[in-house]
């Protein structure tokens, strides 16, 4: 049966009111990566980083999914094929959709880990520095995102997913940032039709076969609507 492997990114939870990153007054606007996103914003402040954290687990918290997440869960359940999304977003918003094939590739919110023993566990709604793993009391706890200069999660079995996909969707995403942005060259090179359906033109527009342009809470359902035959 035929596999629809999507990636999404910031752009479809910006409906929910989680914000994105590289619009106009996206979070990279206010922060600074460097002081937020790199470990070695974490070891020089850890304080500002859990800070930061905090504010988007309390967005998150406070946000509900929109059309588009409940559209993608819809078509796992009554697409006859598989369905898989891979997001660069650390909101749980497309679970609370319904979907369960979900792959956090840069992490989670709602998770903390021990850079010690590796334990992970699910976060307080409120991290502080220096609070003990509960599996062996380090303080050398975290929130478990994956920061920039650290590897994605679940690369291989993503790379396998694309190399079997017959059609990869991009939704939500900018093409800024690597690995996700070669998804699509990676799925085309595999045989898989592209489609990208996202607000404006992304930085790898020019690599999908089909590109259609405007709000993914309208995109989205349509498009479902169209491979479920609706
Ligand atoms: N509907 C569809 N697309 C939208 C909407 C919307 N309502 N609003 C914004 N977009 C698009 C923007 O046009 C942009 O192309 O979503 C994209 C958001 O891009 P970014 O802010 O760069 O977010 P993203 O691509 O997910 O960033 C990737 O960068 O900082 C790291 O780890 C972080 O996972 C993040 C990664
Ligand atoms: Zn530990």
């Amino acid at each position: 049966m035929a596999k629809i492997v999507i990636l999404t990114g910031a752009g479809i939870s910006a409906e929910s009111g989680l914000g994105t990153f590289r619009d106009k007054d996206g979070l990279w606007t206010r922060y600074d990566l460097n002081d937020v996103a790199t470990p070695e914003g974490f070891a020089r402040n850890p304080a500002l980083v859990h800070e930061f954290y905090n504010a988007r687990r309390k967005n998150c918290f406070e946000s509900e999914p929109n059309p588009a997440h409940i559209a993608l869960s819809r078509l796992e359940n009554y697409y006859e094929g598989e369905v898989l999304i891979v997001t660069q977003n650390v909101d749980d918003l497309h679970e609370r959709a319904g979907s369960r094939a979900v792959w956090h590739m840069h992490g989670e919110l709602s998770r903390a880990k021990c850079a010690d023993c590796d334990h992970r566990w699910s976060a307080p709604l409120e991290m502080t520095p220096g609070a003990p793993c509960p599996a062996c009391n380090s303080s050398a706890t975290r929130p478990d995102i994956v920061w920039f200069g650290e590897f994605p999660y679940h690369m291989d079995d993503i790379w396998d997913a694309l190399r079997a996909a017959d059609l990869f969707v991009s939704i939500g995403t900018s093409g800024n940032v690597f690995p996700a942005a070669a998804f699509v060259q990676d799925a085309a090179r595999a045989g898989a039709r592209t489609l990208e359906l996202n607000l404006e033109p992304s930085m790898g527009s020019h690599d999908f076969a089909e590109a259609r342009f405007g709000p993914a809470s309208q995109l989205v359902p349509h498009w479902v609507d169209q491979v479920l035959g609706a």
